[in-house]
C-alpha cells in the first residue's frame, strides 16, 4: 500500500490535490492485488487511472501555460512519453499472469509518478511561487 506523505507536496494546492487522487487510484490496484483480485480489476483500475491522468496532465499543462512557464514544452513531452509507455506496458502485459501484470504496472506507474512529481513538477511550483500568472 502506498502511503502519501506531506513531503510529496509541491506547494501548488490544486496539483497536490490531484496528485493525491492519482495515488488513491493507484492504491485501488494495490487493494485488489492484496485481495487476490488483480485479474478482475486490472483493466477497470487502469482505465480509471488513465482517464484521470489525461485530465490531470491537461489541467497541469493549462496551468503552466497560464503562467507562461518556460519549461512547458519539455514538461508536456514527458507527459506524452509516459502515456505512450503506459499504453505500451499495458499491451505488453495483456494476457499475462494477472498478478504479475498488476505488479509490473503498479511499479512502473508509482516510480514514474513519484519521480516526476519530485523532480519535475517541483520546478513549475518553484517558478509559480516567485512569479504571477499572465492570464
Ligand atoms: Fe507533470
Amino acid at each position: 500500500m502506498f502511503v502519501w506523505e506531506d513531503g510529496y507536496k509541491i506547494g501548488q494546492e490544486e496539483m497536490d490535490a490531484e496528485h493525491l487522487i492519482l495515488f488513491a487510484l493507484l492504491n485501488q490496484l494495490d487493494v485488489n492485488i492484496n485481495a487476490d483480485r488483480a485479474g478482475d480489476c486490472l483493466d477497470d483500475v487502469l482505465n480509471a487511472l488513465g482517464s484521470y491522468i489525461d485530465y490531470h496532465f491537461a489541467h497541469e499543462e493549462a496551468l503552466m501555460q497560464s503562467w507562461n512557464y518556460p519549461g512547458l514544452e519539455t514538461h508536456s513531452a514527458m507527459h506524452k512519453e509516459f502515456i505512450k509507455e503506459l499504453a505500451g506496458l499495458r499491451a505488453q502485459v495483456k494476457g499475462a499472469d494477472a498478478l504479475k501484470a498488476a505488479l509490473k504496472v503498479r511499479g512502473f506507474v508509482l516510480d514514474w509518478l513519484l519521480g516526476h512529481i519530485l523532480e519535475t513538477d517541483v520546478d513549475y511550483a518553484a517558478f509559480m511561487a516567485v512569479t504571477t500568472p499572465t492570464e
